[in-house]
């Protein structure tokens, strides 16, 4: 049941348990006490500066924030069946700690810009977490790569065998991927980088209030322009579980792949047991659950910021109350995006990757093709009748069941009499990735470059 609301001054009901229970928000919101805390002492300190209220009035209200904080972090602190949202039960522990004193903290505030602060703040430890995590994942997909720098795996369109590529270039491919994600973040925690303290319930505030000073004590970079936009906006949220959701997709095309590579079909990879589950029925089944676990969470991630967009659509200005429900959204993103990013980490830390089996299943597939189609270019033929020469060569090595390289020479030269005994070189895997010569190619050097990029790059930050 709910206690006298701390806003019911013009009410003669007090609101029924059903409604109560129905509109309170906090087993969802207790987790931005910290933020509350840190938003209200600077909201005071910056009342007694202004002398909105006396020094030592501050003071008290000071210290009693920082004993409710001890308790909150202690787990002293009582939650209560009558506590409706986070914001509210910090208020009333403290009026019930030191007095009508504490009544003075809301002094030209609402929680409509409380809430708005809050959940800004909880945005930039959440992006620094999970930019942290982008870190640890990147850099255990860069340790693959420099193990991987001389392993040969076919490269695929569609699925199907195309060219030879150097695993450690695939490998790099994500940390690249990973490395736009971290960059999205980033500018996303920039934009969002603004207080919106002193936009009180909308129409700011007739208390000289110093909404810079607050803004700074909070290290914020500056203050929300517009009080209407301050209380109502919520994009950084929505942009925040958009990010989420790329991360997520990313994630889950990893996760596929790798789900792929373990099969018996590719056995490419072999996931450590210390990730792998096993069957309850059949003995000899070793699954690859963390990935699957993560290419399902994609979904929870995208469902999450269909909610978030759904209860922004059409929403009015400023302030309404369908905005409570962005929180459950935003951390289960963050959290299910974090926990999928550690996991996939530990999962390609321990990755045991095949490089004979890999190897041998360039051979069987001429996916050199390309490079005797160059080699007769380069011998003068124009590229598009040189694709043809090089068709009807593979159908031979197809009809005979024979690898490219294994052709006979005076058969080969019976297709085109521009064939010498050099064709040999363009049709080994090593020297066909050695032969690429534009950057970002998946050549020695230039995977060596990446990897130099990426070290350089996972240190700095
Ligand atoms: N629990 C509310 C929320 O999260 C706090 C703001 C409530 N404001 C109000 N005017 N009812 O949105």
């Amino acid at each position: 049941m709910a206690k006298k609301a701390l806003w019911s001054g013009r009410f003669r009901e007090p609101l029924s348990p059903a409604a109560f229970n129905f509109s309170r928000s906090i087993n969802v919101d207790e987790l931005l006490w910290r933020e509350d805390i840190a938003g209200s002492l600077a909201h005071v300190e910056m009342l007694g500066a202004q002398q909105i209220i006396s020094n030592t009035d501050a003071e008290k209200i000071n210290r009693g924030l920082k004993s409710i904080a001890k308790e909150l972090e202690s787990g002293a602190f009582n939650f209560t069946d009558e506590m409706e949202d986070i914001h509210l039960a910090i208020e009333q522990r403290l009026i019930e700690k030191i007095g009508p004193t504490g009544g003075k903290l809301h002094t030209g505030r609402s929680r409509n810009d409380q809430v708005a602060l809050d959940e800004r703040l909880y945005l930039r430890s959440a992006i620094d977490e999970l930019r942290s995590a982008i870190r640890k994942l990147q850099t255990a997909l860069l340790d693959q790569s420099k193990t991987h720098l001389t392993t040969i795996m076919p490269g695929y369109t569609h699925l199907q065998r195309a060219q030879p590529v150097l695993l450690s270039h695939h490998l790099l491919a994500y940390v690249s991927m990973f490395g736009r994600d971290d960059e999205r973040l980033a500018e996303c925690a920039h934009r969002a980088d603004l207080s919106p303290l002193g936009a009180a319930a909308l129409a700011g505030t007739s208390y000289p209030l110093d909404r810079e000073s607050v803004a700074s004590a909070l290290g914020f970079r500056g203050v929300v322009m517009n009080s209407i936009d301050a209380v109502s906006d919520r994009d950084h949220i929505i942009e925040l579980v958009s990010h989420c959701s790329i991360i997520m997709m990313h994630l889950s095309r990893i996760a596929e792949e790798l789900i792929l590579w373990a099969t018996r079909e590719f056995g490419f990879v072999t996931m450590s047991d210390s990730v792998s589950t096993g069957s309850s029925i059949m003995p000899q089944k070793k699954n690859p659950d963390m990935a699957e676990l993560v290419r399902g969470k994609t979904g929870r991630v995208y469902g999450d910021l269909f909610s978030l967009l759904t209860i922004m659509k059409a929403l009015p200005l400023a302030y309404n109350r369908d905005m409570q429900e962005d929180k459950e959204p935003l951390f289960d993103a963050v959290k299910t995006t974090h926990a999928s990013l550690g996991i996939m980490a530990e999962v390609i830390a321990t990755n045991t990757y095949n490089a004979a089996r890999m190897q041998s299943s360039i051979e069987s597939d001429h996916l050199t093709a390309t490079e005797l189609a160059d080699y007769l270019v380069r011998k003068g033929l124009p590229f598009r009748n040189a694709h043809e020469v090089t068709g009807k060569i593979v159908g031979y090595a197809e009809a005979n069941n024979i690898a490219l390289r294994a052709i006979d020479l005076k058969v080969l030269k019976t297709f085109s009499d521009l064939i010498e005994k050099d064709i040999y070189d363009s049709l080994d895997p090593e020297r066909s990735i050695a032969m690429k010569a534009t950057s970002g190619s998946t050549s020695v050097n230039e995977v060596k470059r990446q990897i130099k990029h990426w070290q350089k790059k996972l240190l700095h930050q």
